[in-house]
C-alpha cells in the first residue's frame, strides 16, 4: 500500500478479536478464513485499517497474548496461506492490515523460554528476567496483574521468573542485546511480508523498577503488590522504543500505536508526539475496575481537553471507548436498556468527530452490550477469574464476587459477533468457545444492514463524512461548556470550513445555551432538522451540523 509520512491521520481502525469474530470451519473458534469472508461488511463500513488481535501461535492462556511462536499462525486461526489472503484481500480493498505485536513478554511455551529454562549459561539463558530466591523466597514482593506473585520458580533452572502477567507470560529481558537483535529481526520479517502498522501490546514495562526494589503499592488480597506503575515508562524503555521506531518502521512508513501505562499528561507527549519518534498515537490503558468506578462524562472531557492541549503541536491521539479489554462502551458509558440506539450513536459522534485516529471493536457498530452468565465457569477470560478469587478471598460471598467480576470482565467484549439472528447469532456453526449474548435475536448485522436508521447506517454515514472531509480528519477542535458536567459542545475548524457537535451525555432532557452559529445539520440521532442557541437535547441526543460560511 502507499503511505505518506502521516497516513495514520487519516485512518479508521476496526478492531477484531479474530476468536470471536467469525468461525468458517465449525469448531467454535473465529478464524482467518471466516475473516475473510466478512471483509465485504467491514469495508462497507467505509473503514480503512484493521487491527488484527494475535493470531500467532499460542497456547492461548491469555487468548493469544502468549505467543509460542511469532512467526507461525495458529493453525486454529488458519495457515500463512490464509494469512497471506487476508492481507491481499484487505489491501484490494484500500484497507491496511496492522497486527498486534507483543513484545513485553512470550508464552512460557516459547522456544526461547524453554531453552532458557534448561540452562544458567546457553544461548538464551538471558532472554528472560531470572533470580536467585531471597531467604528462600520470591525476590520481591511484586503482584502479577492477573493475581499472585510476579515470580515464579523453575525447579529446572533452580531459579525464579519473572512475569507481570500471567506465570504462562515470562517477561522478556529487554537488556539482553541477542534478545533484542532477534526481535528487530521478527518485526522486519512481519513488514517484508507486507503489514501495514503494530499496535503495540503493554509496552510500557521494559525496563523495570532498578534494583527491582519492592513495590511501595498496598498489597491485593493475597498479600502480594502491583509494581506497574514503577516499572512504568522508565527511560531505558523509551529508548529501545525510539530505537525500534527509527530503524525499523519510520524508514518503511508503519504505523504504530502503542499501549501505555499514562500516569501523567506528559506521558501522553513522551509516547505519542513525533520529535520523540516513539509512537504515532497511543492507547493508554487503564483497567476496568478503576474506570467503572471512576469515570464520569465531566472526567473524559476534561481528558479530551487535556489531551488534545498537551499533543496538539506535535502530536496525535487514539480515539476509542472499547477494545477487547474493556466492557461494552453502550453498556459502559451508554445505556443499553431504554436508549441503546440513542447512547450508542451520541458515543460514536463524539469519537469519530474529534481530532485523531478512532477505532472500532467489532460489533460496537451494532451496539452490542455486555454479557451475564450465571456461573463463574461460564466465563473464560484469566482476569475475570482472577478478580473472583480476589473477591472471594477479600471475604465477598460468591454472588457479590460473581456480580463484580461479571461487571469488569474482559468477556463482556469478547462474546461472539452477533451476525444474524440463526443459530450462534450466525457466528459458528459448532459450539462457540464463549456463550452467545442472548440478545441476538435483536441485535445483530442482518438486521441492521438494510435499516436507515440503525446503529450500523449512523457508524457508515459517520465515518464516510469523516473520511470525506479534511476539516474533521486535521482540523483544530475547539470546546464550549467546558465545565458542564453532562454537555459536549465542540467545533472543528479548518480554513473556511467548520463543524460542530452538541451532545448531551446523559439519559435526561438538558438544555442547553451555547453560541450556535446559522448552520446546517449534517447528522442526528433523533431526526432533528435545525439547532439554536437555546434548545432542550433529548437523552443522549447527538447532533452534528456544518456551519454556514
Ligand atoms: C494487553 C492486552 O490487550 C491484554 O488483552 C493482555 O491480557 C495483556 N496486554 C497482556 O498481554
Amino acid at each position: 500500500m502507499k503511505r505518506s509520512k502521516d497516513w495514520f491521520k487519516d485512518l479508521v481502525i476496526y478492531q477484531i478479536y479474530p476468536r470471536s469474530f467469525m468461525d468458517s470451519n465449525g469448531d467454535g473458534i473465529g478464524d482467518l478464513k471466516g475473516i475473510i469472508s466478512r471483509l465485504d461488511y467491514i469495508a462497507s463500513l467505509g473503514v480503512n485499517a484493521i487491527w488484527l488481535s494475535p493470531i500467532y501461535e499460542s497456547p492461548c492462556y491469555d487468548n493469544g497474548y502468549d505467543i509460542s511462536d511469532y512467526q507461525s499462525i495458529d493453525p486454529m486461526y488458519g495457515t500463512f496461506d490464509d494469512f497471506i489472503a487476508f492481507r491481499d484481500g484487505c489491501h484490494e480493498r484500500g484497507i491496511a492490515v496492522i497486527m498486534d505485536l507483543v513484545i513485553n513478554h512470550t508464552s512460557h511455551m516459547h522456544r526461547w523460554f524453554k531453552a532458557s529454562s534448561a540452562s544458567r549459561t546457553g544461548e538464551y539463558s538471558d532472554y528472560y528476567i531470572w533470580k536467585d530466591p531471597v531467604d528462600g523466597h520470591e525476590p520481591n514482593n511484586w503482584a502479577s496483574c492477573f493475581g499472585g506473585s510476579a515470580w515464579e520458580w523453575c525447579p529446572e533452572r533452580g531459579q525464579y521468573y519473572l512475569h507481570l502477567f500471567a506465570k504462562e507470560q515470562p517477561d522478556l529481558n529487554w537488556e539482553c542485546e541477542a534478545l533484542r537483535n532477534e526481535v528487530f529481526g521478527m518485526i522486519k520479517w512481519w513488514i517484508d511480508n507486507g503489514v501495514d502498522g503494530f499496535r503495540v501490546d503493554a509496552i510500557s514495562y521494559m525496563e523495570k523498577y532498578p534494583g527491582f526494589a519492592d513495590s511501595p503499592e498496598p498489597p491485593m488480597p493475597d498479600g502480594y503488590s502491583l509494581a506497574m506503575n514503577e516499572c512504568s515508562n522508565r527511560e531505558g524503555t523509551h529508548r529501545i522504543i525510539s530505537c525500534i521506531k527509527q530503524s525499523l518502521l519510520e524508514p518503511a512508513s508503519i504505523m504504530s500505536v502503542g499501549e501505555v501505562n499514562c500516569m501523567k499528561l506528559s506521558d501522553y507527549h513522551d509516547y505519542a508526539s513525533q520529535s520523540r519518534h516513539e509512537f504515532d498515537m497511543c492507547i493508554p490503558f487503564i483497567s476496568p475496575i478503576v474506570e467503572i468506578s471512576s469515570w464520569s462524562p465531566l472526567s473524559m472531557k476534561k481528558n479530551i481537553i487535556d489531551t488534545y492541549a498537551e499533543l496538539k503541536a506535535d502530536g496525535w491521539w487514539a480515539r476509542f471507548l472499547s477494545n477487547h479489554d474493556k466492557p461494552r462502551q453502550v453498556s459502559l458509558y451508554g445505556n443499553d436498556r431504554e436508549y441503546r440506539k440513542e447512547s450508542a450513536k451520541m458515543l460514536a459522534s463524539i469519537m469519530h468527530m474529534l481530532p485523531g485516529t478512532p477505532f472500532v471493536f467489532q460489533g460496537e457498530e451494532l451496539a452490542m452490550a455486555d454479557i451475564r452468565y450465571d456461573s463463574i465457569d461460564d466465563y473464560d477470560d484469566i482476569d475475570t477469574k482472577n478478580v473472583y478469587r480476589e473477591m472471594i478471598l477479600s471475604g465477598k460471598s460468591e454472588a457479590e464476587a460473581l456480580d463484580i467480576a461479571a461487571a469488569v470482565s474482559r468477556d463482556n467484549a469478547r462474546t461472539p459477533m452477533q451476525w444474524s439472528a440463526e443459530r450462534n447469532a450466525g457466528f459458528s456453526e459448532g459450539t462457540p468457545w464463549l456463550g452467545v449474548n442472548p440478545d441476538y435475536k435483536d441485535v445483530n448485522a442482518e438486521k441492521e444492514i438494510d435499516d436507515p436508521d440503525s446503529v450500523l447506517s449512523f457508524y457508515r454515514d459517520l465515518i464516510h463524512l469523516r473520511r470525506g472531509s479534511e476539516c474533521i480528519r486535521r482540523g483544530d477542535l475547539s470546546f464550549q461548556l467546558e465545565d458542564d458536567p453532562y454537555l459536549f459542545v465542540f467545533s472543528r475548524n479548518l480554513g473556511n470550513e467548520s463543524y460542530m457537535v452538541i451532545a448531551n451525555f446523559s439519559d435526561s432532557r438538558r438544555h442547553c445555551h451555547a453560541d450556535v452559529p446559522s448552520c446546517d445539520v449534517i447528522m442526528s440521532n433523533y431526526g432533528r432538522a435545525s439547532v439554536s442557541s437555546d434548545m432542550d437535547l433529548e437523552p443522549y441526543e447527538a447532533v452534528i451540523v456544518k456551519v454556514k460560511q
